[in-house]
């Protein structure tokens, strides 16, 4: 295979929303679109004994919630999508700004009945702050919501970004008659129970032909209001600001209905960028191009499969070809090891892959080689950047009746923290055998005591500690820590950052003061 041309037709993305907001449904109807699942309904919804596609445990299943995110591949318009899923409880955030950075772009969905919604906006600053390209789909227009306009300017004010709307909505709720294509003069007129739309030709916004589909004859005059204050406000579209992350294209539509899906897909496949170059942690730029391999992982996930009670530690490929079998540089291990089972994912479906490419995602598998954000190379010493690490906001301590069974117990856990499940903070004068877990939402506990419990037979008690946040210290001069600060506790993280824990924020002034030649940042790797 022609590495440069399969190179460039890798695109590589994440849908970001809120939960509610329909992520699994337009997932459905992408895949569906992509020639993935024959039917639509093949990937149901949360609801019931329906299972999603990308739900991997049973804790899922029976919650509701997607906790892990999985990578589904397909081909549109001659391109190779990796579609990377998030979950989207916010418990689970910092998974999504994991997958977020394997990601080159990202599609933001949101609820048009409810905008910008809280933890969108969260996961929006990490596309800002890495620049990264964003496509903007406002679902749910077969429900009255808010105003096109209103989604627009909420979008634009809370996030800190130009929209440039590539459809515009002709009425919403149960008067929703279709959307407007203003780069293609084209509208689509949908109807409730008709799978296709009718799709016809405008000589602009101002063609009387739209007038005949609409039912109420204030649904024309509000477009052509809408669309008159458009041309004047909405500039030009330039790939160059959707590149660096400042203007969005947006585009409406519902995914319950399939409304707008394979237009938001058409302009995800003209505008989503190839793989972009990374920079490393020396601050150098390594192309895709670049034909010598390099990856980095960013998610790794034990027993996917309880038949193979395996762990699978998640690659994105950076530069060069990735082959099975092929002999990597653990970076960080400072040793060659030999990726003999590699696999790429369709949800539930593992294949087996042979080669992957710049953008893509292979799972390989791990016989605990690997934590997040370790960088394997073919023989190039340099790493990526480490992956963020967010303070958590509840922490704990384990405890376990069975004494026999703690150092099983502290194995598990330091499992489960290279896993990114859960954070470790360890006392270096006590050790790695009792450490604290720090945890941003409390469903990450429930995930762990249930995982602990189904996948390593451990019956294990919380002890609640007092903390309330992290963070990370660091000298200001740049030089190394020493064992201990003044006036508090010096922990070290799994990648053995030192790290305070307190009770409040507020705490951190008295650290401060005593401290002077430090400064704590509440991210660690960003
Ligand atoms: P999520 O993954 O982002 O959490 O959302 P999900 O797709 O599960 O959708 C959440 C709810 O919103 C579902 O309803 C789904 O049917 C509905 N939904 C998604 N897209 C649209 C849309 O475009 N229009 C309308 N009206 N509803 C939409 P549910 O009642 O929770 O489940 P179900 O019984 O409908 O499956």
């Amino acid at each position: 295979m022609d590495f440069i041309k399969e190179t460039g037709r890798r695109r590589t993305f994440a849908i970001i929303s809120h939960p509610d907001a329909g992520k699994t449904t337009i997932t459905e109807k992408i895949l569906y679109q992509g020639g993935v699942i024959r039917e639509a309904g093949e990937v149901k919804g949360k609801s019931g004994t329906k299972a999603a596609t990308s739900d991997w445990m049973t804790m899922e299943q029976e919650r509701g919630v997607s906790i892990t995110s999985s990578v589904m591949q397909f081909d549109f318009r001659g391109l190779r999508v990796n579609l990377l899923d998030t979950p989207g409880h916010k418990d689970f955030g910092e998974d999504t700004y994991r997958t977020l950075i394997a990601a080159d772009c990202a599609a933001m969905l949101i609820d048009s009945a409810k905008g910008v919604e809280n933890q969108t906006r969260k996961l929006y600053e990490v596309c800002k702050l890495k620049k990264m390209p964003i496509f903007t789909f406002a679902n749910k227009m077969d429900r009255e919501g808010k105003e096109a306009l209103e989604i627009v300017d909420d979008v634009e004010s809370t996030l800190g970004i130009k929209c440039y709307p590539v459809t515009w909505p002709i009425g919403m709720g149960d008067l929703f008659a279709g959307l407007y294509h203003r780069l293609e003069n084209k509208v689509y007129h949908y109807t409730k129970g008709k799978v296709e739309p009718e799709i016809f030709d405008v000589t602009g916004w101002q063609d009387e032909k739209i007038k005949a589909i609409c039912r109420e004859d204030f649904i024309y005059d509000k477009f052509l209001e809408e669309m008159e204050l458009l041309e004047i406000a909405i500039d030009p579209f330039s790939k160059e600001e959707f590149l660096q992350g400042k203007v969005s294209p947006m585009s409406f539509g519902s995914a319950k209905f399939n409304w707008g899906v394979d237009i938001f897909l058409e302009i995800f496949a003209d505008f989503a960028p190839p793989p972009l170059p990374r920079l490393n942690r020396a601050g150098e730029l390594i192309e895709p191009e670049n034909k010598k391999f390099s990856g980095f992982v960013f998610k790794i996930q034990a027993n996917m499969d309880r038949k193979h009670r395996d762990r699978v530690a998640f690659v994105r490929v950076c530069s060069g070809q990735f082959e099975r079998g092929m002999k990597v540089l653990h970076v960080r291990l400072k040793r060659d090891i030999r990726l003999s089972y590699a696999t790429q994912f369709m949800a539930q479906d593992r294949e087996t892959v042979e080669e992957a490419f710049p953008g893509d995602i292979v799972g390989v598998t791990d016989t605990g080689n690997f934590q997040i954000g370790d960088t394997i190379t073919s023989g190039q010493k340099f790493m990526y950047p480490d992956m963020p690490r967010f303070s958590p906001e509840v922490f704990a301590k384990l405890s376990i009746k069975d004494p026999l069974k703690r150092k099983q117990m502290q194995k598990a856990v330091l499992q489960l923290g290279e896993e990114g499940t859960v954070q470790i903070f360890v006392d270096p004068f006590v050790g790695i055998q009792d450490p604290v877990i720090g945890v941003v939402g409390e469903l990450q506990f429930d995930v762990l005591l249930y995982r602990l419990n189904d996948e390593y037979g451990l019956d294990v008690k919380l002890d609640r500690q007092p903390f309330g946040v992290a963070r990370w210290a660091h000298k200001k001069d740049g030089s190394e820590i020493g064992k201990s600060i003044n006036g508090g506790t010096l922990y070290r993280d799994i990648a053995e950052n030192p790290v305070v824990l307190l009770n409040r924020e507020w705490d951190l002034r008295w650290i401060e003061k005593e401290n002077p030649d430090l400064e704590f940042k509440s991210t660690a790797g960003l």
